[in-house]
């Protein structure tokens, strides 16, 4: 099976289920024009990602990694309209082409983008006493995702659904002799998803227009 059959099947699930969408159309054409790199989810697994938000009943999400904002329009399509969605960026640059990718999917009224390393913004809002998040998606920088899933469990309630991108980096993830800080991030993520008593979780791995990599997919119960 090759990556061209990968491609041409996911050409096939867009084009069968997913409608054309000038919004995200112009958000990644607005990104790529920016300068940015194209690591956004693909178009089905954006969609997935807001079924899933859908499927929860989110009304508060928090978006680690924001990009361009393409996972982020997606997942605000899951809010009602009083929802919420918080997303946190390092890269002033991503943010502002975020926040205008936004607007321009008439989103910008639920949704806010945080500037700073999301570290010190999570601290921030588990120190402000921040209202818990029915919904997070990890998607930063991979070898912080252990501290990721720390700040998603204190911003969390019974019920959150917590879902991480890139858990399997071309398989990369399961040797255990790669000492490349992501994969190390991503291993020491895993483990302690799985020694966490308030988590049920699993993860998948996923092809694509993206290449071979993953979902982990844990709820807070
Ligand atoms: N979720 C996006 C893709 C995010 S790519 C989508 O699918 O559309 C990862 C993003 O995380 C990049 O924009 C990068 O600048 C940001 N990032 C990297 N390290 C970070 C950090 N320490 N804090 C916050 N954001 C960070
Ligand atoms: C990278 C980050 C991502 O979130 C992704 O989906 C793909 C690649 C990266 O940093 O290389
Ligand atoms: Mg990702």
């Amino acid at each position: 099976m090759s990556e061209a059959v990968w491609l041409r099947v996911d050409h096939w699930i867009e084009d069968t289920l997913l409608p054309p969408d000038p919004a995200l159309a112009s958000a990644l054409a607005a990104s790529d024009a920016a300068g940015l790199r194209a690591i956004n989810v693909a178009p089905n697994q954006g969609k997935l990602l807001m079924l899933l938000a859908m499927i929860r009943g989110a009304r508060r999400i928090l978006e680690i990694g924001t990009l361009g904002g393409y996972s982020t329009i997606w997942l605000a399509r899951a809010l009602p309209e009083d929802g919420r969605l918080v997303t946190l960026e390092f890269d002033p640059h991503h943010a502002e082409v975020a926040r205008a990718n936004i607007a321009h999917a008439g989103l910008a009224d639920r949704v806010e983008v945080r500037v700073g390393p999301a570290r010190t913004t999570l601290a921030a809002m588990i120190a402000a006493g921040e209202a818990p998040f029915d919904f997070v998606f990890i998607d930063a920088d991979k070898p912080g995702n252990p501290h990721y899933l720390e700040a998603a469990l204190a911003l969390s309630h019974p019920g959150t659904v917590i879902v991480a991108d890139n858990v399997v980096r071309d398989g990369r993830a399961a040797d255990p002799a790669n000492t490349d800080e992501s994969v190390v991030g991503i291993r020491r993520f895993m483990e302690m998803v799985a020694a966490e008593p308030r988590l049920v979780a699993t993860a998948v791995q996923t092809v694509g227009s993206k290449g071979y990599d993953g979902f982990a997919l844990a709820l807070v119960v």
